[in-house]
């Protein structure tokens, strides 16, 4: 099984962004979480602040990935190419948030990609993506 984590615009500063919405773990220690989470399986971690370049990658990974992790970040709540990519691969997909963004500003309480994920993980900080992982593995390795 091979599995693609991609992790959209201002997620490397984790650490130094807003600490006290985002922890005060840096990207690195992420990265480390999700290669842990990741044992026994082929996988990639990705992260890029644009757009077309995260549209790329799902279109890249078409036939070549097994289920993907992402958390779009703020294209979350902006970007239908996202997820007009996600359903042109159709590869299953988890949707992953740091925070709980059902509770935050109005602006982020809709999200284009769970349209699409079959499932979303929100306000559990960096465990999330081991969550996100793990049902993964379970339902398709
Ligand atoms: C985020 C939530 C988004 O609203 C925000 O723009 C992010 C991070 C999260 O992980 O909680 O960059 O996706």
């Amino acid at each position: 099984m091979k599995l693609l984590v991609i992790n959209g615009p201002n997620l490397n500063m984790l650490g130094l962004r807003e600490p006290e919405l985002y922890g005060k773990n840096d990207y690195a220690a992420l990265c480390e979480l999700i290669k842990k989470a990741c044992e026994g399986i082929e996988y990639e971690i990705y992260q890029s602040n644009h757009e077309g370049d995260i549209v790329d990658k799902i279109q890249q990974s078409y036939g070549k990935v097994d289920a993907i992790v992402i958390n779009p970040a703020a294209y979350t709540h902006t970007s239908v190419a996202i997820l007009d990519a996600l359903k042109a691969v159709s590869i299953p997909t988890v949707e992953v948030h740091l925070t709980d963004i059902s509770q935050r500003e109005e602006f982020r309480k809709h999200s284009f990609v769970s349209l699409y994920a079959e499932k979303t993980i929100a306000g559990h900080g960096f465990d999330g993506y081991r969550e996100a992982i793990e049902y993964l593995k379970e339902k398709y390795n």
